[in-house]
């Protein structure tokens, strides 16, 4: 018996949110789903079509809108808030948009949630707390906990501190019932193909160099979204009030290596890439200590074989390409204006 049967999902047809709805309509048989999007260009109503419609509900709509927050919170038991703009090259040509929805998008919802007594799990992602050296020099800088310092180095993971901190401050000041967790890179279906790993897939299907920003020796700490959203529901059913968990599976890359490993797999030479301009204050490295949510929760990463998980993902584009195809040209078009 799931501790919550009616949950509010935001943000449940983008990619986390899609892969998490589907965990919990496959693991959780009396759990009813709300999903609560505004379907931006990153969301996508066909993602959860086949789904069960007594289990799952889409409502297309804001998380800002006030009164639609209020009316979907009091008929449920628990909000599980995905919704969010999500990538950092966008937010460093047009902010505006990821203070709305990050920032005052979340105190929309937990305003609602402190007022109708409703537990709030808050999504959020390990570049709060900036970046680590590429070599570490000190033993204890070398991977986020839940005690490392929150700076984030960019637009987007500003907004995503400053909602956390948002968060942490209704625990305090309201005794709003909530968790919080960061977690590094996810990868798996129904990634938007502006994002690294799904965006060099589409563009060896569609016979374009893939793209390496720099040098590619930033290191990314990879994580199957499937452990991701496990992960996220442990807490949920099982997690500390107030408390924050790091949800990572120890899969730190450089980015060239994981370019190069898409490029084996998809039969390509490992050199058919083209470097392009870095990205403007570039994050070196992201690596997570996820010790605490494995002690806690009884919770643990399955899908560790990076390779497997990536050659699964490879074969979802490649069966799937009625789903990005739309999408690829305006998604490189818009690139182009900004890569060299
Ligand atoms: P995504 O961009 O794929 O999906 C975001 C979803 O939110 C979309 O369906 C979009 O339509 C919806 N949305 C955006 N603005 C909205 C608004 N104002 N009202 C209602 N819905 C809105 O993002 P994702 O990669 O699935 O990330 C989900 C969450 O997880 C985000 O909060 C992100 O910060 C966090 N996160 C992501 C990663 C990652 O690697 N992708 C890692 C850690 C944390
Ligand atoms: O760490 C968690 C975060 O991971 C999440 O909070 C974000 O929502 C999510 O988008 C992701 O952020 P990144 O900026 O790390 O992801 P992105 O897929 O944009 O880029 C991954 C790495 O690949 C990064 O070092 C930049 C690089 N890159 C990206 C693109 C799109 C390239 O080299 N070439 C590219 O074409």
């Amino acid at each position: 018996m799931a501790k919550y049967n009616k949950i509010l999902v935001t943000g449940g047809a983008g990619f986390i949110g899609t892969n998490f709805v589907r965990y919990v309509v496959a693991n959780q048989p009396d759990v009813h789903v709300v999903v609560l999007d505004k379907l931006t260009y990153a969301g996508n109503a066909d993602n959860l079509k086949d789904l069960p419609t007594e289990r799952v509900q889409l409502v297309v709509g804001d998380i800002n809108d006030k009164q639609l927050v209020d009316q979907l919170v009091q008929k449920t038991q628990a909000i599980v808030h995905f919704a969010a703009e999500s990538h950092n090259d966008k937010a460093l040509h047009d902010p505006s948009i990821f203070m709305q929805t990050n920032l005052m998008g979340t105190f929309t919802l937990i305003e609602a949630a402190r007022k109708y007594h409703v537990r709030f799990h808050h999504v959020s992602t390990d570049e709060v707390y900036g970046d680590l050296p590429l070599r570490p020099t000190l033993p204890k800088f070398d991977k986020f906990t839940t005690s490392s310092q929150y700076r984030p180095s960019s637009p987007y993971s500003a907004t995503k501190a400053g909602a956390d901190l948002l968060v942490r401050a209704w625990v305090r000041s309201f005794d709003l019932q909530a968790t919080i967790s960061n977690t590094s890179n996810n990868y798996g279906p129904y990634q938007h193909i502006e994002k690294f790993i799904p965006r060099q897939i589409t563009n060896v299907l569609s016979g374009i160099r893939p793209k390496l920003y720099g040098n590619g020796q930033n290191v990314r700490d990879w994580i199957h979204v499937w452990d991701h959203v496990a992960g996220i529901w442990a807490i949920l059913e099982h997690g500390e009030i107030g408390a924050t968990y790091l949800l990572g599976a120890n899969k730190e890359l450089n980015n060239l290596t994981v370019l190069q490993l898409i490029l084996q797999n998809m039969g390509q030479d490992r050199c058919d890439f083209d470097f392009v301009a870095d990205r403007p204050g570039h994050d070196l490295r992201y690596a997570i200590d996820a010790t605490k949510a494995q002690q806690e929760l009884n919770w643990q990463p399955q899908y560790t074989d990076f390779t497997a998980g990536l050659q699964q993902t490879v074969r979802w584009y490649q069966n799937h390409q009625s789903w990005w195809q739309a999408d690829k040209t305006a998604v490189e078009a818009n690139y182009a204006k900004h890569e060299q």
